[in-house]
């Protein structure tokens, strides 16, 4: 379960404002569920939770055992933005920190990501990395037309045909049920394919086969994560001002709209959460900037960046808050040692946990935050598992659509994306664009 904090900012509001934003997150909510807001067309996230089939998730175990039988020991996902910052944050956040460096033998293939940049150094380092190993890729783009995932895939492509006989079981496509570049090519080679249901966004659909089959693939349970899900499913429903997503999103307005808290900051205190940090910065980036609004998603992972941006956050233009994902219990356990020469002078944590020291960090960093004027919301977690993070995926995604809501915006589309897409195929000469390759050459 996925519990909300807001101690953190009683300092900075009045009451009676927060209760003005609940009742406004309430109406936003309403909307969310009628499906009659902007955007409606674009509201299969909601249930997804409690609406996916077992047949799903079985036709993705098959593509496992099917690659499985073929000694496939790397994955090459490849997608960009909602379709692979999902499955990466929750591949990140599951797997073993040194799983690549720990010897011994692997129960599930390594999976690595592409067509998420254009960098020719990192395609060709990946190749570098291909030609070793037993390869089969999984290429997702919803449209089947962005230009990243196009290029990664085109070169993965060619070696797979070159190398594989069975080139064509080794590829699977996750697109549009009927249009686009991808689906199309799919379609001609035989590939098996996964639908991206049309009412759900990019960045909405981990928990659709674009999460799903990489996550299964990677060897983690995507049932306890559904079932994580559905259980914060059915609490950001509750028309209550108790709805953890009504209060996430009535404080984070308050903040915004009368404080002038422009930025927030997504805390973690353990590395394995760095991608939750990226796919949430791209939820609410792309769902809330938008007609000159937003709150700027930023994210840290302390105590790491507690020695290099804790000084702005404590010091600094006082324009942020902060949300903490907080994970309450540690899966490992490491207790410090007693030294008889005390040298480090550390004997003073003799017999602690580590994590007790993490919490103190935690705790201390709290009071100095509030103490600078950074008000503290909470998302506390149990411990760090595929159930929590399911709910903490539905969890984010519910305040999100309630925050944009609240602020007036629609949350599904990304139109200012499409700006330096343009500028790009005008300098790449891409046919249909002669027009603005002219005019872009001419400005240059
Ligand atoms: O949230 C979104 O819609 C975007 O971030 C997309 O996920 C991203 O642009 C990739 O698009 P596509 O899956 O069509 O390649």
């Amino acid at each position: 379960m996925v519990k909300v904090n807001l101690g953190g900012c009683d300092s900075f509001v009045k009451d009676a404002d927060y209760k003005v934003y609940v009742e406004k997150a309430l109406e936003a909510l309403d909307i969310l569920k009628s499906g009659s807001g902007a955007g409606n067309d674009f509201l299969g996230w909601k249930h997804l939770p409690s609406e996916t089939p077992e047949s799903l998730i079985a036709d993705c175990e098959a593509v496992r055992d099917c690659w499985k039988a073929k000694g496939v020991d790397l994955v090459v996902v490849i997608g960009i933005g909602g379709s692979y910052l999902g499955a990466r944050c929750a591949i990140e956040a599951l797997s073993h920190n040194f799983a690549k460096q720990l010897s011994g033998k692997k129960d599930a293939p390594e999976v690595v990501f592409a067509g998420n940049n254009l960098s020719e150094e990192y395609l060709a380092e990946l190749m570098d990395l291909v030609a070793e190993r037993n390869v089969a890729t999984v290429v997702i783009s919803k449209s089947g037309t962005t230009t990243e995932p196009a290029v990664a895939f085109r070169v993965v492509k060619e070696y797979i045909e070159k190398n594989y006989k069975d080139a064509s079981e080794r590829i699977v496509a996750i697109t549009d049920a009927k249009k686009g570049a991808l689906k199309t090519l799919a379609t001609q080679e035989g590939y098996k394919t996964f639908v991206v249901p049309d009412n759900v966004g990019g960045r909405y659909s981990v928990l659709t086969p674009v999460g799903l089959l990489p996550i299964v693939l990677a060897g983690f349970d995507v049932r306890e994560m559904l079932a994580g899900a559905k259980e914060m499913e059915e609490a950001c429903l509750v028309k209550s001002e108790g709805n953890p997503a009504v209060k996430y999103a009535a404080m984070r307005n308050l903040l915004y709209s009368e404080l002038g808290k422009k930025v927030e900051i997504l805390v973690a205190y353990n590395p394995k959460l760095q991608y939750l940090g990226e796919w949430w910065k791209q939820l609410y980036g792309e769902s809330e900037g938008k007609e000159l609004k937003g709150i700027f998603p930023a994210s840290v992972n302390f105590t790491t960046d507690l020695h290099s941006m804790g000084q702005f956050i404590q010091e600094g233009e006082r324009i942020m808050f902060e949300t903490v994902v907080s994970v309450e219990k540690s899966n490992r356990s490491v207790i410090i040692g007693s030294d008889p020469q005390n040298l480090d002078q550390l004997n003073y944590l003799a017999g602690q946990h580590v994590e007790h020291c993490n919490a103190m960090a935690q705790l201390g960093t709290k009071l100095a935050h509030i103490d600078g004027g950074v008000p503290q919301l909470e998302v506390s977690i149990e411990k760090l598992s595929a159930f929590n993070l399911g709910g903490l995926f539905q969890f984010f995604e519910y305040a999100c659509g309630i925050s944009a809501y609240v602020l007036g915006i629609n949350p599904f589309n990304q139109p200012g994306v499409e700006a330096y897409k343009k500028n790009m195929f005008a300098l790449l000469e891409k046919p249909g664009y002669e027009e603005q390759t002219k005019a872009i050459k001419e400005r240059l």
